[in-house]
């Protein structure tokens, strides 16, 4: 009798263990950790990032290179086709802590000549982005997505990427609280 009601407690008390670890793993995916990783030359796609940040929170990161690129646009849009053509991979300054902690990583980048900043394409190959989930937002001077997301879809191919990027001409945020909504957050 004692032993029956001996393994009956231990039966209760393993179950109230189970309840809690159910608890604690719902909790955790309900609170997905965010990252919000952007490259920026003339502060355009920085001005969108701050903003989703402010918007959502989470972690805000700017990708940012060893060797700078020229200050005059011109000088820079023909390194940038250089390096675009080249598949060249510029050196990175800044790194994550501790990639493994996020679950959604907001990904942000320029339009340039078409695809994204080589800087984000070493931002991709720099960590291990299996089965996260990335949503990239790309500002442009008036091409629009043309190859960037679809590029970023090549780079992080173990990624799953939203097919709700935001597209957004210059710093334009005109419409991010409701493109946030779409994707399933609640904004500030
Ligand atoms: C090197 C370079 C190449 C660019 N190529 C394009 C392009 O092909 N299509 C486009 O719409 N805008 C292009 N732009 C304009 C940028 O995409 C646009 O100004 C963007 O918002 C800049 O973001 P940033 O201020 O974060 O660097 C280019 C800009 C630079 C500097």
């Amino acid at each position: 009798m004692k032993k029956l009601l001996a393994l009956g407690i231990s039966f209760i008390a393993l179950n109230a263990q189970a309840a809690e670890g159910n608890t604690a793993i719902s909790n955790e995916s309900a609170t997905p950790k965010i990252l919000v990783a952007y490259y920026s030359w003339s502060g355009n796609t920085k001005q969108v990032a701050e903003a989703i940040h402010d918007k959502i929170g989470g972690d805000l990161f700017a990708i940012e290179t060893v060797q700078t690129y020229p200050e005059e646009y011109r000088a820079t849009t023909e390194q940038a086709k250089k390096e675009i053509n080249e598949g060249f991979r510029p050196d990175l300054k800044t790194k994550v802590a501790d990639i493994a902690q996020y679950d959604v990583i907001f990904l942000g980048s320029p339009n340039w000549w078409g695809t994204i900043a080589p800087a984000v394409s070493s931002f991709l190959e720099s960590y291990d982005l299996n089965g996260k989930t990335v949503i990239p937002f790309i500002t442009h001077g008036s091409g629009g997505v043309q190859n960037t997301v679809s590029t970023i879809k090549e780079q992080c191919q173990g990624c799953q990427i939203s097919d709700n990027p935001w597209v957004g001409y210059s710093n334009t945020t005109t419409g991010l609280d409701a493109w946030l909504e779409n994707l399933g957050y609640k904004v500030k």
